[in-house]
């Protein structure tokens, strides 16, 4: 059985969280397709091309340490404006999506130009504030130094990168349904997920 869940939405916006409850709701794997830019990214911050990084990237460099950090996000989105990084990373991306078994892969173009035959899309958002907030905390809990302020500038700069872009720009796929977790607490945000997919899975 294949069956493709695109998870789209900007930085911190729970993506990740959700997607791995859906994986495990409905028996999926899951990609988290972030942490293929964000190992790009750390390549390049000790000197690599980002072409020949992402041409090239490995098992390996995605299980790098450190690739959670703001300085490895920023150095994510600048790379994932540049078209061959992108199109290196295709073939990896759409293979996962159509394994069998079900896929659940989340990014910022899965619905729109990676899987744009997904059969179910979400595009999961929420203030720029609420989600800085919940990335602050999450530094924080792991033990990096930061402040609000520099969480929130990372968020909203990378957005406007990523939703600026020429290539692959972050937005919501006509067919996509969007939920907003502003207000929602980790469960009601996943169940609200879960509705969305079962309902367009019907
Ligand atoms: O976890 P967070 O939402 O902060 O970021 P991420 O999903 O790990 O993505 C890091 C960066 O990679 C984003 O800011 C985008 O620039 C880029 N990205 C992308 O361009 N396309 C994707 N499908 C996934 C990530």
């Amino acid at each position: 059985m294949r069956f493709t869940i695109a998870i789209d939405g900007p930085a911190a916006a729970g993506k990740g969280t959700i997607s791995k409850a859906i994986a495990a709701h409905f028996g999926f794997a899951h990609l988290d397709t972030g942490l293929l830019y964000r190992a790009v990214g750390a390549r390049t911050l000790d000197g690599t091309d980002p072409i020949d990084a992402a041409k090239a990237l490995t098992a390996e460099d995605l299980a790098a340490e450190n690739l959670r950090t703001p300085e490895v996000a920023q150095a994510a989105s600048r790379v994932a404006v540049i078209a061959e990084v992108r199109a290196a990373l295709i073939d990896f991306q759409r293979a996962f999506a159509g394994r069998a078994g079900g896929a659940v892969l989340d990014g910022r173009d899965i619905g729109t130009v990676i899987c744009p035959e997904a059969d179910a899309k979400l595009y999961v958002t929420a203030s720029a504030e609420v989600r800085a907030e919940r990335r602050y905390l999450e530094l924080v809990g792991k033990g990096h130094e930061t402040t609000r302020d520099a969480v929130l500038a990372d968020v909203k700069e990378r957005d406007a990168r990523d939703a600026e872009r020429a290539e692959a720009p972050m937005k919501p796929a006509e067919d996509a349904v969007l939920i907003d977790t502003s207000d929602l607490a980790i469960e009601a945000a996943v169940q609200a997920a879960i509705d969305a997919v079962k309902a367009q899975r019907s």
